[in-house]
């Protein structure tokens, strides 16, 4: 009897990752747990004004995951559904943050497989702890002064502080009283 393909199962995780969150990181272990490869497909899209370029946010993630060859990063523009075939993935995973995520990614999810029935989308919920992490609000957060240290990998708060030129927390002195 032919053994089973072994290493070929290929997810795609699309999203803006502007910039990457432990929550989208959470997402991808999960991932890894069932597929061989997981590949952080970030979308190209002219009509929104992100914070980092794609350039900077393909190597947010290639810094981060260094050391996890089975974590792909790549770029793409049209329509999910196709990137997917071109790549050779036959699952999209999104991340299920609370009900309010649900309805879009429901909506998303029955377009995308009208588009091509062939392409399946599965759903994975991060850790609780991440459930009220996103972008945006860390973007938020970090330009209000607040800390981000918990929500990001270290490579993107650095990039952060980098980009509106403050110092990394780690590398300020101790608080002798103990204040965050
Ligand atoms: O991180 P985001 O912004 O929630 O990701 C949204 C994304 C990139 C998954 C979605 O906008 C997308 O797939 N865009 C590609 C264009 C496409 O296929 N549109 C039809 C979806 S039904």
């Amino acid at each position: 009897m032919d053994k089973p393909e072994q290493g070929r199962s290929l997810a795609v995780f699309p999203g803006s990752f502007d910039p990457i969150t432990n929550g989208h990181l959470d997402i991808v272990e999960r991932g890894l747990r069932i597929f061989d490869r997981v590949r952080t497909a970030i979308l190209i899209n002219p009509e929104k004004k992100p914070l980092f370029s794609i350039d900077e946010r393909v190597r947010l993630i290639q810094d981060t995951y260094s050391h996890e060859p089975r974590v792909e990063v790549d770029t793409f523009s049209g329509l999910l559904v196709d990137y997917a075939v071109k790549v050779g993935a036959t699952v999209i995973i999104r991340g299920i943050r609370a009900i309010s995520d649900f309805e879009f990614e429901f909506q998303m999810t029955l377009m995308n497989r009208r588009l091509n029935p062939s392409i399946e989308t599965v759903f994975m919920m991060p850790a609780e702890s991440y459930s009220y992490v996103s972008s945006r609000l860390v973007k938020e957060i970090f330009q209000l002064g607040g800390r981000v240290s918990d929500l990001v990998p270290p490579v993107v708060e650095r990039r952060l502080c980098e980009v509106y030129g403050t110092p990394m927390p780690s590398d300020q002195p101790e608080d002798p009283q103990g204040n965050q």
